[in-house]
């Protein structure tokens, strides 16, 4: 195998924060997230303290799922801004020390991009290999048992050309061919494209998807388990997604970054720690987030052995999260109420103490649960292809900045409309309030910067009373977490140890009495050898 691709320079001891460009903020109030509104509210992210912005597309698209179906990997749609703002947003990034990181789209196009159109129009066109034809079945039927992430067959007819073109996501999101080579070269042009740019590094879509088992073959079925969520969920993914050879295609990606000292962070939705590993160990990726746990409800131990466990085989390398936009919000998914985003924090600060980069998804720090979004103003893709899925609009309703109608994030109807955030759900009520869940968060991010043992030592893991609670000890810090819902104590190494960071209300954790460290339910706490 390859050696693994150079960390940038830049990237060890970042924090991260997510930004849903179209949910952030409306400068022009057309109800749609745009580039200037993410301009217009950097300093916040500043004040937060965040190294990197991920901003989610911002290409031209027709939105069949929301930008994650590009029709120009280059461009700017134009409800979002233009290539000059788009040049002044990343100046303004840099020029308050902090870097940017752009989604790349590469699994799929959208339907309508100009190589899809050729391709469907013409079979004898050279764009008709770029995407993944196959005739029909024997019986007529799709080539095989493959399914969408978003509900029915992976594969739609064309009726013109009498084949099947397959899509692991919406039928408007055709599937690019990875074993083609005009179409790996066009994707290290582009991401070159966006590094001249001034981008910093991207986050890549889907990254375990590119290549499929080449004879197509039919996925097994999985084992009933009596917690089915989708049909999706009812085979083995062993032909449709992360084939052996997927992680070594980035390998000509990472030689293009490394020429601008870019970061390549995937989306790897791969099963289990180690086939996770493989596309930063190996593979050209520099990072990879660990998804494992974005979908889960509140089951601590479940969840801290699962941190652990990725931790173990790549302690250095991965990007962790709780909340995306992708998934319900883990303050909603872990009960709701203070209660919820109390459970959020208290993992979260567990997550400030691993190696890699921990990432913040835009309102996580309000403490925000899931919007509340009416049935008949839905959006998402999946929920119109499922019934009884709420789908994804949950986490995608509009970032609160101020008390009052619309929250002050646009002056028209937002795109995905919800019920107004109460006041003290804002940024602004937040920031003026000293006891309020943003200020929390700030803490965290700031003991990361103070502290950067907390990255960079290595790392042991320490027995706990129980699996609900956690223990990391990191050079001259310690990390200990309990999710249990009573107070636990451990026993700690040799000290002394003060507590320089706690994510429940301040001096509930008051001393460190004979190396025993007592901790409330659901609380966090950060130390340091005095
Ligand atoms: C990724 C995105 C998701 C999108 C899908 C298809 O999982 O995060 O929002 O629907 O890819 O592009």
């Amino acid at each position: 195998m390859r050696s693994s691709a150079s960390t940038p320079t830049w990237w060890p001891g970042s924090v991260g924060y997510e930004v849903y460009v179209r949910s952030f903020a409306d400068s022009d109030g057309d109800g749609l997230g745009d580039l200037e509104g993410v301009r217009s509210h950097l300093d916040y992210l500043q004040w937060l303290g965040i190294d990197v912005v991920w901003l989610t597309p911002f290409f031209p698209s027709p939105d069949f799922d929301h930008g994650y179906d590009v029709s120009d990997y280059r461009g700017v749609d134009p409800r979002m801004g233009d290539l000059a703002g788009f040049a002044r947003l990343v100046d303004e990034i840099h020029r308050r020390r902090m870097r940017v990181i752009i989604d790349v789209v590469p699994n799929h196009s959208s339907s309508r991009h100009p190589f899809f159109v050729q391709a469907r129009a013409d079979r004898t066109s050279p764009y008709r290999d770029w995407y993944l034809w196959s005739d029909p079945s024997v019986d007529g039927g799709p080539p095989n048992n493959w399914v969408s992430h978003f509900g029915g067959p992976a594969w739609s007819l064309d009726a013109d050309s009498g084949q099947y073109y397959c899509h692991l996501f919406h039928r408007e999101q055709p599937d690019l061919n990875w074993r083609n080579r005009d179409v790996r070269r066009y994707f290290v042009e582009t991401i070159t494209y966006w590094c001249e740019r001034g981008v910093d590094g991207f986050r890549v879509d889907v990254a375990h998807g590119l290549l499929k088992d080449p004879g197509l073959r039919d996925n097994p079925a999985r084992p009933a388990t009596g917690t089915r969520r989708s049909a999706f969920e009812d085979f083995v993914h062993r032909f449709d997604l992360d084939q052996d050879d997927t992680p070594v295609l980035y390998g000509t990606w990472a030689e293009a970054a490394a020429r601008y000292d870019a970061c390549l962070l995937g989306e790897v939705g791969a099963s289990g720690p180690d086939r996770i590993a493989r596309y930063t160990k190996g593979g050209g990726l520099h990072s990879a987030f660990f998804l494992e746990s974005t979908g889960q409800e509140w089951q601590p131990a479940e969840l801290l052995a699962r941190f652990r466990a990725m931790h173990t085989a790549e302690p250095d390398r991965m990007s962790w999260v709780l909340d995306n936009h992708d998934q319900p919000r883990s303050s909603t998914r872990f009960g709701g109420g203070a209660g919820g985003a109390r459970r959020s924090l208290a993992l979260m600060t567990l997550l400030f103490g691993l190696g890699g980069v921990p990432f913040l998804y835009q309102g996580q720090e309000l403490g925000l649960e899931d919007g509340a979004v009416d049935p008949a103003d839905r959006q998402d893709p999946i929920a119109h292809h499922n019934p009884t899925s709420l789908g994804r609009d949950g986490s995608r309703t509009a970032m609160p900045w101020s008390p009052g109608p619309g929250n002050g994030f646009s002056t028209g109807l937002p795109w995905l409309r919800a019920a107004d955030r109460t006041p003290d759900e804002t940024v602004s009520s937040q920031q003026a309030d000293p006891g309020a869940e943003v200020h929390r968060y700030r803490s965290l991010i700031a003991a990361r910067k103070s502290y950067p043992d907390l990255w960079r030592a290595s790392a042991t893991w320490l027995d706990g009373p129980s699996p609900e609670f956690a223990m990391l000890r990191r050079g001259s810090v310690l990390v200990a977490v309990n999710l249990a819902d009573h107070e636990q104590a451990a026993l700690l190494p040799p000290g002394p140890w003060q507590v320089v960071y706690e994510s429940g209300a301040p001096d509930l954790v008051d001393t460190v009495h004979n190396a025993q460290l007592a901790i409330p339910d659901a609380t966090g706490v950060i130390l340091v050898r005095s």
